[in-house]
């Protein structure tokens, strides 16, 4: 599809906050020699403020050491601010909750990518562009070929996402604003026709071109369920609740995936490189892949007189077994897109006459149970976006294996967005955390001979 010439610069990015006079600043000092060093402060536009340890191994020969990232925080940004003490969740300073009732997929992309709210004529011209790229190169098909048709859809997402570099390379230079633009259009585009073909291949269906007269999740569900035999209509309540479902996994802050993804961009890769290190990093359990294995955890229950006996293997530290859904590195607080996914659950099931569904049964009951449990209380577990998504989606008719791909799919505007956050922040450089290194000190070589 040719490339679209409308495609508006990526969003200015915010005026990166840094140290400057009347400066504030902490003080440390080496205790075992009382020297002592001055670290600036920088405060952002609301959260925690940041220490800036850039000069501190410089100054004082000292590395940082935070394996996870629990109280690290690897870049500015103006995407999106979490306070998970008390469950909030904006985008360009926009509520989820706000952004989940009254906006739409389109607009929250819009709004992730360049900062505001588009007016008529920018939602319009923007929602087209993605449209006139939904399209993907007719090769592309013959990459499925190559799969197992068991294969798991997140392995082909991976490869073929990271296949289209092979294929689009007019927009793979990331010093040019436009191309970066015209990439970041093709991969929120492509990424429901690219999941639909991977759910079509893997039930040996052809698969089905997208269609311009659709809106964009109305068009996802028509190429996942449509068959050549006889017309598909869109359910209006299936779709939204699709695209409310997509609105609630656009972008997470520096999650793991996105951390993938900026760290990935640092080097210079190509945006399709970096995004399919994004979806092998959303594929793990404790990340993206929890909805799946939140219902495989519901389905091993089996019923209510089983969660006990589950409640307490969660917490055994010698179990390796988890509340699948459950905890959250940020919220200490209900995730305030599961709030608005279990709404949307019983809106679904409604809509299919779904009565009494014992999964959705069984998983509120297992909430009411956990957070009335002191463990999970006093560590302050809760559920995450990933606990009631997996029965909406089995709901519309989608395999567990299916789950983590719409997580992707939805999640590739915002690893876009701080994508070009991040190429554009003038203070960013190359990714390359540091160690401890406990290993072996300098050592001479033995020749096989002399070893024992
Ligand atoms: C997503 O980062 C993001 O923003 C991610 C995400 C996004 O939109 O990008 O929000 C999407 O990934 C949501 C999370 C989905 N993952 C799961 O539901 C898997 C189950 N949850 C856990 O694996 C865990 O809660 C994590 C991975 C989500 C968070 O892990 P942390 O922050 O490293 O916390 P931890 O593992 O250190 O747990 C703290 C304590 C531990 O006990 P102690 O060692 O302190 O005694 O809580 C316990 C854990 O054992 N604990 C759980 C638990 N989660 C944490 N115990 C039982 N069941 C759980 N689910």
């Amino acid at each position: 599809m040719a490339a679209s010439k409308s495609a508006a610069a990526p969003a200015a990015p915010a005026a990166a906050a840094k140290p400057g006079h009347n400066q504030e600043t902490v003080t440390l000092i080496e205790n075992s020699t009382g020297k002592k060093i001055e670290l600036p402060v920088i405060g952002g536009t609301i959260g925690p403020k940041v220490i800036d340890i850039r000069k501190l191994y410089a100054q004082l020969g000292y590395f940082t050491y935070d394996p996870g990232f629990t109280s690290t925080g690897s870049c500015q940004s103006a995407i999106t601010y979490i306070d998970g003490d008390e469950g909030v969740l904006l985008h360009r300073g926009y509520a989820i909750e706000d952004l989940a009732e009254n906006s739409d997929f389109m607009e929250v992309c819009y709004l992730l990518l360049h900062g505001e709210l588009p007016n008529p004529a920018q939602k319009a011209e923007f929602t087209k562009a993605i449209t006139y790229h939904t399209m993907v190169h007719e090769q592309l098909q013959y990459l499925y070929r190559g799969f197992r048709r068991d294969a798991h859809p997140m392995a082909i997402m991976v490869g073929v996402v990271g296949a289209l570099s092979a294929f689009y390379h007019d927009s793979t230079d990331i010093n040019d604003p436009h191309q970066r633009m015209i990439a970041s259009h093709r991969m929120i585009a492509k990424m429901p026709t690219i999941a639909a073909m991977a759910f079509k291949y893997s039930m040996g269906q052809p698969f089905v071109y997208p269609r311009n007269d659709l809106d964009y999740a109305a068009n996802f569900l028509r190429m996942c369920f449509a068959v050549p035999c006889e017309e598909y209509k869109v359910s209006p309540v299936l779709a939204k609740a699709m695209d409310r479902i997509f609105i609630l996994h656009a972008d997470h802050e520096q999650n793991a995936s996105t951390s993938t993804v900026r760290l990935s961009g640092s080097s210079g890769a190509n945006p399709f490189a970096c995004i399919a290190a994004g979806i092998a990093s959303l594929w793990g359990p404790a990340h993206g892949g929890a909805n799946e294995a939140v219902l495989k955890m519901l389905r091993t229950i089996g019923s209510k007189d089983k969660i006990p006996e589950y409640i307490k293997r969660a917490k055994n530290k010698d179990d390796s077994f988890r509340l699948m859904g459950f905890g959250h590195r940020v919220y200490k607080n209900y995730d305030p897109r599961a709030a608005v996914m279990r709404k949307s659950c019983h809106e679904v099931l409604d809509e299919l006459g779904v009565k009494n569904e014992p999964l959705l049964e069984l998983a509120m009951e297992l909430e009411r149970i956990a957070l009335e449990d002191d463990y999970f209380v006093s560590k302050k577990l809760f559920p995450n976006v990933d606990f009631y998504s997996g029965i909406i989606l089995q709901a519309m008719g989608f395999p567990t294996s299916m789950f983590t791909v719409l997580f992707a799919l939805a999640r590739t505007v915002g690893w876009v967005a701080q994508w070009n956050e991040m190429i554009e922040d003038p203070q960013q450089k190359i990714g390359r955390p540091r160690q401890l290194y406990n290993g072996a000190t300098k050592r001479a070589y033995v020749p096989v001979t002399k070893r024992k």
